[in-house]
């Protein structure tokens, strides 16, 4: 790394003030006592293994203020895990501190649980208790399974829609849920659809806090996380829209979006039960990584966003999102992974022994264009993997090459419910299906048949309905159910199944 781009992640790292500090010369609140219940944002565990999981929630008497109404200091927060509702069967309990530079947030890494388990778990502070969870362990490493159903589902924009499809997510109790992309959006209100933003852009460390805030405040999500443990990655609008590594879309290496990264990320590990692994260094965050589910299924999440090149051939894309006839993009030295990513990635997928291989990451992978009318030329876009094929097709090519066993792509970013046939090449093989499981709230301006007539690998697409996918594994098949919410406008919507996929152990692609 040359000496000025180490100085610049330094500089963004003391702007941003990310450093998370020990708990050494804190000041300390020994009898909190709180104008109103600490646990408005609701409680989460998430990136569960065999012997625990991750438990998390944040002090905020008053969350849509700066600080959460929380005064700047260090706060003693009691938790416990049980075998049972009532909690009369603990398994474990400790103190963990709320901390003023994590915005008050608890991350509990519980150890010493037992493998393939349901547990409770709940918090304490100043006289206050809060809800119930319920998660659950992963099965040991060499378990044999025979099971496994897990749900996932991205894009959550609060103006657009409500998160009535999570009551029937809740209902379809999975093992786990995970969220691939656009937790939250960074804009300002825009007055279209049934709820509001503020009026403010989240660019900053209190602004982006707020709108995680605003976001943990529905009770459809918060009862989503309470159900069941989440494994969640980010995609663009966890910072800004259509971002590259650290090239804002506005173009330029600019050290103040390496400030606004490092803000976003901060804002993100704060709300999100994510382990120590993942705690921020300036405007770095390791969010990649593996979860086992025994022999039976194996999660590959990625991070497409934070250490990919720019899009190619800017000055040919005056919209910012289509190129035609640039050679850039072809370019095999483009990474939408970062080499290190993708040389851990196969190197994870390498080692698997698992059945089911599943990859989560951002987007629909299948590829895209449609023709110019100045030209006649392809016109492809540049913020999925249409801007980096030669990146996909190395994915594809090592799939196929390594005999990864039952591979399936899953992901968000489309706002539509995708099922697509990924091959190298129009005619050649299925190498593994892709799905992209709606998106929970967020609209698409396209047409269901637009997507399909430019995208050939492409078999099902609906953009006007809004949800997630529940995936039943077995060793010899994975069922994907697509759900759909009635009318995602609806606060009371009902939920109600679109669509199921058959995937054979063996057989590449899939049966509708
Ligand atoms: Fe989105």
């Amino acid at each position: 790394m040359p000496t000025t781009r180490r100085d610049l992640l330094l500089r963004a790292s003391i702007a941003a003030g990310t450093a998370l500090l020990p708990i050494y010369g804190q000041r300390l609140l020994a009898q909190p006592r709180f104008a109103a219940h600490p646990f408005t944002l609701g409680i989460a565990s998430g990136d569960p293994e065999a012997d625990g999981v991750v438990l998390w929630t944040r002090l905020a008497p008053s969350p849509l203020d700066d600080h959460g109404g929380m005064p700047a200091e260090a706060v003693a927060v009691g938790w416990e895990v049980a075998e049972d509702e009532a909690f009369s069967r603990v398994a474990g309990q400790g103190t963990a501190w709320a901390l003023p530079q994590a915005a008050h947030s608890v991350h509990v890494e519980v150890q010493g649980l037992r493998p393939d388990r349901v547990y409770y778990y709940r918090f304490h502070t100043a006289g206050e208790t809060s809800g119930t969870g319920r998660t659950r362990t992963a099965p040991a490493l060499d378990a044999d399974v025979q099971a496994l159903r897990y749900a996932f589902t991205a894009c959550q924009h609060y103006e657009t829609g409500y998160y009535g499809a999570y009551r029937q997510l809740v209902a379809d109790d999975p093992a786990l849920v995970l969220f691939l992309g656009d937790y939250i959006y960074e804009r300002p209100g825009r007055d279209r659809g049934p709820r509001r933003h503020p009026d403010e852009h989240a660019a900053n460390l209190a602004s982006y806090r707020r709108r995680h805030a605003l976001y943990k405040t529905d009770p459809d999500l918060q009862a989503a996380h309470a159900a069941a443990p989440w494994l969640t990655i980010w995609d663009d609008h966890e910072v800004e829209n259509n971002y590259s590594g650290d090239v804002s879309q506005d173009g330029g290496d600019s050290p103040s979006f390496l400030v606004r990264r490092a803000a976003a990320y901060q804002a993100y590990y704060e709300h999100m039960p994510l382990r120590r692994r993942s705690i921020p260094v300036g405007p770095q965050m390791q969010l990649h990584r593996s979860l086992v589910w025994g022999n039976l299924a194996r999660f590959q999440m990625l991070d497409a966003r934070q250490y990919r090149d720019g899009r190619p051939c800017p000055d040919m894309s005056p919209d910012r999102k289509t190129v035609s006839g640039c050679a850039e993009r072809l370019d095999p030295s483009r990474s939408m992974l970062g080499s290190e990513q993708e040389r851990w990635l196969f190197g994870e997928l390498a080692g698997s022994n698992a059945r089911w291989n599943v990859i989560g990451q951002q987007f629909a992978m299948a590829e895209s264009s449609q023709v110019d009318p100045q030209t006649g030329d392809p016109r492809f876009g540049v913020d999925g993997w249409d801007g980096y094929p030669a990146a996909r097709d190395r994915i594809l090519a090592f799939l196929r090459d390594a005999r990864i066993s039952n591979p399936v792509v899953i992901g968000g970013n489309s706002h539509a419910f995708i099922a697509s046939e990924l091959s190298l090449h129009p005619e050649g093989p299925v190498i593994a299906p892709a799905f992209v499981g709606g998106s929970l709230s967020s609209t698409s301006g396209s047409a269901s048949d637009d997507l399909l007539r430019k995208a050939p690998q492409m078999r099902f697409a609906e953009t006007q309905r809004h949800g997630y996918s529940i995936v039943d594994v077995t060793p010899k098949s994975s069922m994907l159910t697509m759900r759909a919410a009635a009318d995602a406008t609806d606060p009371r919507t009902t939920t109600s199944t679109l669509r199921t996929f058959a995937i054979e152990s063996g057989v590449p692609g899939f049966r509708d």
